[in-house]
């Protein structure tokens, strides 16, 4: 088993990252928790690729415009740790909002065009937060790499361009997205699924992938039972958002 430092103090741990140097390639994987086999395979990735690996946990609450949605929102601190100790990941960073916000979110990034469209549409200020936390890990690490899924398809498309826009010196390296047996992407969410849900929501990704319009696809999850924030296509991508009772879910295919 791996000696697994965890940082809950952010002055700590950037006294540390001081004694790593400069050289050190160091990948970084953001999250929120309750990591599931998605999380574990970008951190397999960066193992592979870096000296040293540091997994941040933070539910970081300036990116949900929804005060339940945050206040739901899966926590296993104990059972992450476990499974990051298994992995041999080196390093943890769990900070609480007042080391991450010293400013209380007075300062932010704000991106003007792509972020205001399909998943920022329906939640207000949602990339703002995102990109702002991002960009907070990315000055307090310092990684080499960073490593995200490609079913936040909007997410990772805007932290690549905040990174060349910004001459940020990271290198962002993207995985497909893993799915459960039945097509469901890997999600923390998907624990908040009830039985009868659980059971609808591989349909999601199935009409996804049929060869109808956005618009036909978005009419037949509503038929299915999916209350359905949108279904659009964008540079060869069907990109989406549905929810099942108050659980939201996204994901995107090919087109
Ligand atoms: O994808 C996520 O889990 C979050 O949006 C991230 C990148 C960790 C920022 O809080």
């Amino acid at each position: 088993m791996n000696d697994l430092k965890v940082f809950k103090d952010m002055t700590v741990w950037r006294k540390y990252r001081e004694t790593l140097g400069q050289k050190i390639e160091l990948g970084l994987v953001p999250t929120m928790g309750a990591l599931h086999e998605g999380h574990l395979s970008l951190i397999r990735k960066s193992i592979s690729e870096n000296e040293k690996t540091i997994v941040s946990i933070y539910v970081n609450p300036t990116q949900f415009n929804d005060k339940n949605d945050f206040k739901n929102y899966p926590v296993d601190l104990d059972q992450d740790l476990d499974m990051l100790k298994n992995l041999g990941v080196d390093y943890v960073i769990n900070p609480v909002y007042e080391q991450m916000y010293p400013d209380n979110y007075r300062f932010r990034l704000t991106e003007n065009n792509f972020s205001k469209l399909f998943c920022g549409k329906d939640r207000p200020g949602h990339f703002d937060g995102v990109l702002t936390i991002v960009m907070k890990l990315f000055n307090m690490v310092k990684p080499t790499r960073a490593y995200f899924g490609e079913k936040d398809f909007q997410q990772l498309t805007l932290i690549k361009d905040m990174v060349e826009s910004f001459f940020m010196d990271v290198y962002i390296v993207s995985l497909p997205t893993l799915r459960e047996h039945d097509g469901l992407a890997m999600s923390s969410r998907n624990v908040l699924l009830n039985e009868i849900d659980r059971k609808l929501a591989p349909w999601f990704n199935k009409i996804l992938k049929m060869n109808i319009s956005a618009d036909e696809a978005k009419k037949r999850l509503e038929e299915n039972g999916f209350a359905v924030d949108y279904v659009e296509d964008y540079n060869n991508r069907r990109l989406a958002a549905v929810r099942l009772g108050k659980v939201r879910l996204i994901d995107n295919e090919k087109i």
